[in-house]
């Protein structure tokens, strides 16, 4: 068996608590798993196909035997992160937290698959700083299109609504969008088919060694 872990992350202002470590470790996790765990942060303006893309990812994995898990900014407000609006505070708490649940499904030995828009650039960059620090593997993949053309699909109706008024703090209207500088990688979803985004991401994991001996 591996070394356990025997601290975990100092954030956080709880006092009087102190990290109880186990006896596995996820090293042996990922061992019998046959894979190596990690987060693949989808981030892009709202349209920008994120989640049809890591839905489509999700598929072919665990299709191939993978223990694979998405976690979608839409869903987890269903949840999770009801209480929480979009406010550059409350995005900044959506992610923060996303970013922890992220780093647990990691340790447990998951691919995990999180697609939120994550406009800016600090926030991601924190989920980043979480994993580096406990050496799990996160990948950023820029899920770009033009707004015209996020805005031409509006598959949700929304950036009608954000036009018209309806909705303010929308992103890429009257929000910013902070595009990440260096991602692992960058797909053009207006010129790539969902098929083939998904396939470029999977064959980036494979040559990064996510996928474990002949996966
Ligand atoms: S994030 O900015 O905090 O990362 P998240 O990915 O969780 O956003 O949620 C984005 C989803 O919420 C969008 O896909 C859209 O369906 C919906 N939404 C509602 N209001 C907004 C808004 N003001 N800006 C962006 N998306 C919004």
């Amino acid at each position: 068996m591996s070394e356990t872990s025997s601290s975990g992350p100092q954030r956080g202002t709880s006092s009087n608590v102190v990290w109880h470590g186990g006896e596995i470790a996820r090293a042996d996790r990922e061992r019998r798993l046959g894979q190596r765990a990690g987060t693949v942060w989808f981030t892009g303006l709202s349209g920008s196909g994120k989640s049809t893309v890591a839905v489509e990812l999700e598929r072919r994995l665990a299709e191939a035997g993978r223990l694979c898990y998405r976690l979608d900014g839409d869903n987890l407000r269903h949840g999770l992160n009801g209480d929480l609006g979009f406010s550059e505070a409350d995005r900044a708490e959506n992610i923060r937290r996303t970013g922890e649940v992220c780093r647990l499904l990691v340790d447990a030995g998951v691919i995990v698959l999180a697609s939120f828009v994550s406009p800016f650039r600090a926030d991601r960059d924190q989920v980043r700083s979480l994993h580096d620090a406990a050496d799990m593997p996160f990948s950023e993949v820029h899920v770009h299109v033009p707004l015209e053309v996020a805005e031409a699909r509006d598959p949700k109706g929304l950036y009608a609504k954000a036009r018209a008024g309806e909705i303010s703090g929308f992103t890429g209207i009257d929000q910013p969008y902070e595009a990440p500088e260096t991602p692992e990688l960058r797909i053009d979803t207006s010129t790539h088919s969902v098929g083939e985004a998904a396939g470029l991401v999977e064959a980036y994991l494979q040559r990064s060694g996510w996928l474990g001996a002949g996966g």
